[in-house]
């Protein structure tokens, strides 16, 4: 609550600010403002930063993002409408969200399409396997897609031990809010309890949840090993974010300045993908020795029992080749 009046704070303020700050021409200095809900030490917040740096540089001091981290702008489902409204410029958003307004997003969100971060994020990158995803949203909501970075490999942890996934009966396990994560919960015999990222911590703490799911680092840079501190591999979701872009905001920009963000967005996902690792690595020693264990769960029982998903929410000849089209690019990065 106090996050939440915090955040309707800004956002007025932002408002306010808005009438002095109109962008373009005549030397004026442009910044973009971006919502992330991660800490400042997350890999996300830090490509960012980059990003910024870069824009900065290149475009002699003219161009630069404002970062506002740790959902100070309100949680993801708020802030991509502040986005389509041009209130915010731009933000990093689950593919979760987008799911829920075009349900051709879901086919990206689906378990067991992605093989691994190196299949998901050429492909996530590659028009002619995306074709006009990216814009599908321009119309309808005002929202332009840039691109994606990883969300890792996702696994479940739960407050309890546990031995196998028969354990995972009745348990309520957070999920973000999507049809989709609800089905995956379900598939795999738990009870899906959908929440924003930031009220996950103290759902845990008080036992109104039994467990989330979440990349390694999630799970150290939001703290949940310390309330939730068996960490499974059920490794059931490599998971996307977007950076999601006003639509009338990105088109207000000069055409310099326009290929200026697109051109250095390609090296944000690429950087951030080389952070990604190290973080994840670095968060599995940090959570360890923060009294987190972490406990192994039979895969292949996981992913037979998410099998199904794909028929389930494959609902139009269009998704299905999208995702034939991605399956098929899987291992290419080996060769
Ligand atoms: C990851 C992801 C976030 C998302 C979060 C969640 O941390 O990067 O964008 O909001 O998972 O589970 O809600």
């Amino acid at each position: 609550m106090r996050n939440r009046l915090r955040a309707m704070t800004l956002v007025t303020a932002l408002l306010v600010g808005l009438a002095g700050c109109g962008g373009g021409g005549g030397g004026d200095v442009t910044i973009l403002r971006v919502s992330l809900n991660q800490t400042e030490t997350h890999p996300s917040y830090i490509a960012l930063d980059n990003y910024s740096d870069r824009l900065e540089e290149r475009s002699d001091g003219r161009l630069r993002l404002d970062i506002f981290p740790n959902e100070t702008l309100g949680a993801q489902a708020e802030v991509m409408q502040l986005v389509s409204d041009g209130i915010i410029d731009m933000a990093i958003i689950s593919g979760s969200q987008l799911e829920n307004l075009d349900l051709d997003f879901r086919v990206l969100g689906l378990p067991g399409l992605f093989d691994s971060v190196d299949h998901q994020m050429p492909v996530v990158h590659d028009p002619e396997i995306v074709g006009d995803l990216y814009t599908s949203l321009e119309d309808s909501n005002g929202l332009t897609v840039l691109g994606g970075l990883t969300q890792g490999s996702r696994h479940i942890y739960l407050k309890e031990d546990i031995d196998g996934l028969a354990d995972l009966r009745g348990k309520k396990i957070r999920v973000q809010e999507s049809e989709l994560n609800l089905a995956m919960i379900r598939a795999l015999g738990g009870s899906p309890t959908p929440m924003a990222f930031g009220e996950v911590y103290t759902a845990l703490q008080s036992g109104v949840l039994d467990g989330a799911e979440n990349n390694e680092v999630s799970y150290y840079t939001q703290k949940h090993y310390e309330v939730a501190p068996y960490f499974t591999n059920s490794n059931h979701l490599v998971g996307l974010d977007y950076m999601v872009v006003s639509t009338e905001n990105l088109n207000a920009l000069t055409p310099e300045d326009r290929a200026l963000v697109e051109e250095e967005w390609e090296n944000t996902w690429k950087d951030h993908t080389q952070l990604w690792e190290e973080a994840t690595q670095e968060a599995i020693t940090e959570t360890k020795a923060g009294g987190a264990t972490y406990i192994e769960i039979d895969q292949d029982e996981v992913r037979e029992a998410l099998e199904p998903l794909a028929d389930e929410f494959l609902t139009t000849p269009e998704q299905r080749e999208l995702y034939d089209k991605i399956r098929a690019a899987a291992g290419e990065q080996e060769r």
